[in-house]
């Protein structure tokens, strides 16, 4: 794969490595809502069919993205937050069940947890990694797969954590939570679009993916894939859009029981959104023409020396077999404080976050190698 950078409208004179903070634009996305927006200066050219096309599209794409045949299992989400709460209102627990998370995950993905364990008197425990570097990743997954225990009713985890890159086997951890009857949701907010994610392969219970990071959708969309454990669940909102022949404008007055099929109950009023599915569906088409694999290929081809030369230095980066490629976790050498950090790389206006005790760096198609040699610079 080649750089894409000409696809997007970055300004020179600054580094941009921080896509799992937000991605930036796409000038087919870009396009997209602009012509959206433009739609509405004639609303007589928007159709009752206009509702529904460009949504299913858009379904379809993601469907694709993570290999779920049947696209009706795809809702439309207005956050990672709104997805997570679905499946937290539909999941029945009681007192003393507990639920697995690990530790410092996404606040959106651990107090839908929280509340429903002061709900139901269920517990939550968050998994901590190792205090010690060597061997961090593999330990934090083990000690994982330790927590899972007959108590354990729902696992809710990332691909990769949020702050520092750490990738979980969800592989292994779907296979034990299959062994105690324990249900599996995934946010895939700081993966999917970036590393690959197979739900055939890996068959989690639900997953929620926030959109405008590696998905490089618009702010204020979700997707999310729901299984059959909530084939007959109870959306957050009773939209009318997701009622059975919600096609049919004249006959909404005739209120319906039944929902649309599969997760489309779980769809966000106004789901339909002229500006938003049109940039999420072009991204999604983008994204899908690039493959996943291949960005992770890119993102380690661009960053492989640099991370070898921040070793070399007494910086710590997690073993790659336990990251992604596009999330990396560095920890500083001894005596190094993160304050002093922050200012390197803000007087060469290099973008990177930071969270937890960790500087994030994350690249993607639009970086190159220079670019980590601009961070080297900057920290060495
Ligand atoms: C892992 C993860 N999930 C979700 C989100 C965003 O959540 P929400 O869509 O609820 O704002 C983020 C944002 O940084 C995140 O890192």
């Amino acid at each position: 794969m080649q750089n894409q950078r000409a696809k997007f409208s970055l300004p020179t004179g600054t580094t941009y490595l921080n896509c799992a903070y937000m991605s930036p634009l796409l000038k087919s996305v870009e396009r997209a809502g602009i012509n959206g927006i433009r739609q509405k200066r004639d609303p007589y050219s928007v159709t009752p069919t206009d509702f529904f096309t460009n949504v299913n599209l858009l379904r379809a794409e993601f469907a694709k993205l993570i290999n779920v045949p049947d696209a009706n299992r795809i809702a439309v989400a207005a956050s990672a937050s709104y997805g997570l709460a679905t499946v937290a209102k539909n999941v029945r627990l009681s007192a003393g069940d507990k639920i697995v998370v690990a530790s410092e995950q996404f606040p959106s993905n651990y107090y839908p947890w929280q509340r429903l364990s002061i709900d139901t008197r269920a517990t939550v425990e968050a998994v901590a990694p190792p205090a010690y570097p060597e061997g961090r990743g593999k330990q934090w997954n083990e000690r994982l797969l330790n927590a899972i225990d007959s108590k354990t009713k729902l696992v809710a985890l990332g691909h990769v954590h949020w702050a520092d890159g750490t990738r979980f086997n969800l592989e292994a951890i779907r296979k034990r939570t299959r062994e105690v009857n324990a249900l599996l949701v995934i946010d895939g907010t700081q993966s999917v679009g970036a590393l690959p994610f197979d739900v055939q392969k890996i068959q989690p219970d639900a997953l929620v993916c926030g959109g405008y990071k590696w998905l490089m959708g618009p702010y204020g969309m979700a997707l999310a894939y729901f299984g059959e454990y909530f084939n007959n669940g109870v959306p957050l909102e009773e939209n009318w859009i997701s009622r059975k022949n919600s096609e049919d404008f004249t006959g909404l007055v005739n209120y319906q029981t039944d929902y649309q099929p599969g997760a489309l109950r779980y769809d966000v009023g106004e789901r339909s959104n002229f500006i938003l599915v049109p940039m999420m569906l072009a991204a999604l088409k983008q994204i899908n023409q690039w493959k996943p694999e291949n960005i992770q290929a890119y993102c380690r081809s661009i960053s492989a020396r640099a991370i070898d030369t921040l070793r070399e230095n007494d910086y710590w980066i997690e073993d790659e077999n336990f990251r992604g490629h596009h999330l990396l976790g560095v920890r500083f050498p001894k005596g190094t404080t993160m304050d002093v950090i922050r200012e390197k790389v803000k007087k060469k206006k290099i973008a990177v976050s930071f969270r937890g005790d960790s500087m994030r760096v994350a690249p993607n198609v639009y970086n190159t190698a220079k670019d980590f040699e601009k961070l080297l610079n900057a920290l060495i």
